[in-house]
């Protein structure tokens, strides 16, 4: 089943927008666009030109949060925020959170020219922060908007005052946020859209071993107490451990003094341990705690352990799925629902109020890589569910009025 040809052409924008912001980087060369940054801007400002444009009131809250406004003729109405982030990891690929920002935008345009009038005011929100590679935190934004930043992560960071950013749960109805899939489910299934049941836990660690930094020329092998061969050992051992579908991540290395004549005194390291059970991510990192201590003792090291963030699995509200489901089922021969690995801001703003979220294929469920890749004829379909979500929630609010 192929979307209504009136949405290609939305489809097909959307892919030149992603492209457009694609190239708005901090690295040149790469695509990286980090919280607050020069790009960051730049990027908002751009996404913010394309929301007035649509005739939204356009703003960036206290968090960096961009903001495009349709009210509703309802003045007492609530919020339904469409939306995601457009912070990346570095070296990216285009689609991860701005593909979401700008199908709700392409949604609402097209919701907008029905001339339907909504009982609820639409938001279309572009998050901050939601992959936390500046400060190692993530959801900064939407964090801030939920009310749900803690003491540790102001101290943290430079910019002051992001706290104001914090809105109301009484003000919102809803939360729906498209996003790519970055598996390889629905491909496998031959699907362009998916809904998802629920987000997974998931916990951000740093950890570090410290021995003596040596002459590599002079100081025999047994005598050494190298940081680098047990952060070594242990990234192996994250690699082993995990069973089922627990995942866990050594992503960052930091070896000092690093020089290849000198043996490392220190090595940091980032770990992400992942899970849709809470319990079963914990004893994964319990185990992983204890193996580094061994590994240490054995070694003649020091380990530091600090868990940086700990988000617990969030499960999609069933009734907005419900929704989502009808939608997607009139474009789709077949609604699967499933589960997302990856983090994403709807696990934040579920506390502000109920929330669902709906996977679009991407190419061999490739991303956090510059190969990501979506297809137009996908996004087409994910601008018309979402479009008609949009109208299937009015008029479930109409009924209820
Ligand atoms: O890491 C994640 O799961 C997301 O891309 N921030
Ligand atoms: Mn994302
Ligand atoms: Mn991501």
């Amino acid at each position: 089943m192929s979307a209504p040809a009136l949405f290609n052409e939305s489809a097909a924008r959307v892919m030149q927008q992603c492209d457009e912001l694609g190239r708005i980087t901090d690295e040149p060369g790469r695509l990286t666009r980090t919280f607050h940054s020069p790009a960051m801007q730049l990027a908002n400002g751009l996404v913010g030109t394309w929301m007035r444009a649509a005739g939204l009131e356009v703003w960036d809250d206290a968090a960096f949060n961009l903001f495009g406004r349709w009210p509703s003729a309802r003045g007492r109405a609530r919020t339904l925020l469409l939306g995601s982030h457009l912070d990346t990891v570095r070296d990216a690929g285009k689609y991860d959170g701005p593909l979401g920002v700008l199908v709700a935008l392409a949604a609402l345009e097209h919701v907008k020219s029905q001339g339907l009038p909504l009982p609820f005011h639409v938001e279309v929100v572009g998050f901050s922060d939601e992959e936390g590679v500046r400060y190692q935190t993530t959801y900064l934004g939407s964090r801030a908007l939920a009310g749900r930043l803690k003491k540790t992560d102001l101290a943290l960071i430079q910019e002051k005052g992001i706290e104001k950013a914090r809105r109301k749960a009484s003000e919102f109805l809803a939360y729906a946020e498209v996003h790519i899939e970055q598996g390889p489910v629905l491909e496998a299934r031959d699907l362009a859209l998916g809904v998802v049941t629920a987000i997974a836990s998931q916990a951000r660690i740093r950890l570090a071993f410290s021995g003596v930094a040596g002459h590599a020329g002079t100081t025999p092998m047994a005598l050494r107490r190298d940081a680098l061969c047990g952060a070594a050992e242990f990234i192996v051992a994250v690699e082993k451990a995990p069973a089922g579908q627990t995942v866990a991540t050594v992503g960052m290395m930091q070896v000092s003094p690093g020089a290849s004549n000198v043996i490392p005194g220190r090595v940091e390291l980032s770990l992400d341990v992942r899970d849709q059970s809470e319990a079963r991510r914990g004893r994964l990192c319990a185990k992983l705690l204890k193996i580094a201590e061994r590994l240490a003792a054995q070694r003649n090291l020091t380990l530091e352990w600090k868990i940086v963030q700990e988000t617990p699995a969030v499960p999609c509200d069933k009734r907005l799925t419900q929704l989502m489901r009808q939608a997607v089922g009139r474009h789709e021969r077949e609604v699967i629902a499933l589960p997302s690995g990856a983090g994403h801001d709807g696990a934040e703003i579920a506390h502000l109020c109920p929330m669902t979220m709906l996977f679009v294929r991407c190419q061999g469920g490739i991303s956090h890589n510059p190969a990501e890749s979506v297809q137009t004829s996908d996004v087409a379909k994910s601008i018309a569910a979402l479009a008609d979500f949009i109208i299937l929630l009015a008029a479930r609010e109409q009924g209820a009025v």
